[in-house]
């Protein structure tokens, strides 16, 4: 199996070079974000502390989660209903980052992660694929770009969809949510010492793509 493991922070254009990628590869795309925002949805939907690990934990029981692809897109089930638009919000996002902070929420998600990985090719991406989740991963990849530059896309990203996006308030949520997801105890953002480094502040979406590609063609390619 073929496994393509991709990480970096927030913005970084992670989820969308991920699923081109693995639409033009062949591979199956996990979003492993998609994941640690249901859970954090959960969380804000019973009225649990993000950050509280005791009611995070005493929550998992009732959680159920499945992944599903439809038409080349990943749906992501929380207890049997389609959250798949409901967790993308910033505050889902911080919520996200609040509960993965937490051991047994990491715990809880580790395994359903490998065991994706253990029966198809995978292009997985997140914050610590290749440093804990898959750490054998054919190829490891970190994803990075300047808080600026992360910022400004996203602006864009929001005024493409007609939503508010004041530049200051999104370099400020982005640069929080990178303090957190690096300085957590557990599995923090960091590039594994394997990783091959791209930095896609210069590069636009269709260079990061050409570069991307071509770092996993040269590690995946079978000898003649
Ligand atoms: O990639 P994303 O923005 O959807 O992820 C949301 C949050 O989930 C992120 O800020 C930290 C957490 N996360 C994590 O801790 N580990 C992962 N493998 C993926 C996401």
């Amino acid at each position: 199996m073929i496994s393509v493991a991709i990480d970096g922070p927030s913005g970084a254009g992670k989820s969308s070079m991920a699923k081109r990628l693995a639409a033009e590869l062949g591979y199956t795309y996990v979003d492993t974000g998609a994941m640690y925002r249901a859970i954090g949805l959960y969380a804000l939907r019973h009225g649990a502390d993000p950050h509280d690990e005791a009611a995070v934990a005493a929550l998992l029981p009732a959680i159920r989660l499945d992944i599903t692809v439809q038409d080349g897109a990943q749906h992501i089930f929380l207890n049997g209903e389609d959250v798949s638009a409901a967790i993308r919000t910033e505050e889902a996002g911080m919520a996200a980052s609040a509960v993965g902070t937490l051991g047994p929420v990491r715990a809880f998600l580790l395994e359903t992660q490998r065991a994706l990985a253990r029966s198809r090719d995978v292009l997985m991406d997140g914050r610590d694929i290749g440093t804990v989740v898959l750490p054998g991963a054919t190829v490891k990849i970190y994803l990075t770009a300047s808080a600026a530059a992360r910022a400004l896309r996203r602006c864009r990203e929001l005024r493409e969809k007609g939503q508010p996006a004041d530049y200051a308030t999104v370099l400020r949520d982005i640069e929080a949510r990178d303090w957190q997801d690096s300085h957590r105890a557990i599995a923090p953002l960091r590039q594994a010492e394997d990783a091959v480094l791209v930095d896609t502040s210069d590069l636009d979406i269709d260079e990061s793509f050409a570069a991307l590609k071509k770092i996993i063609a040269e590690r995946t390619a079978r000898p003649a």
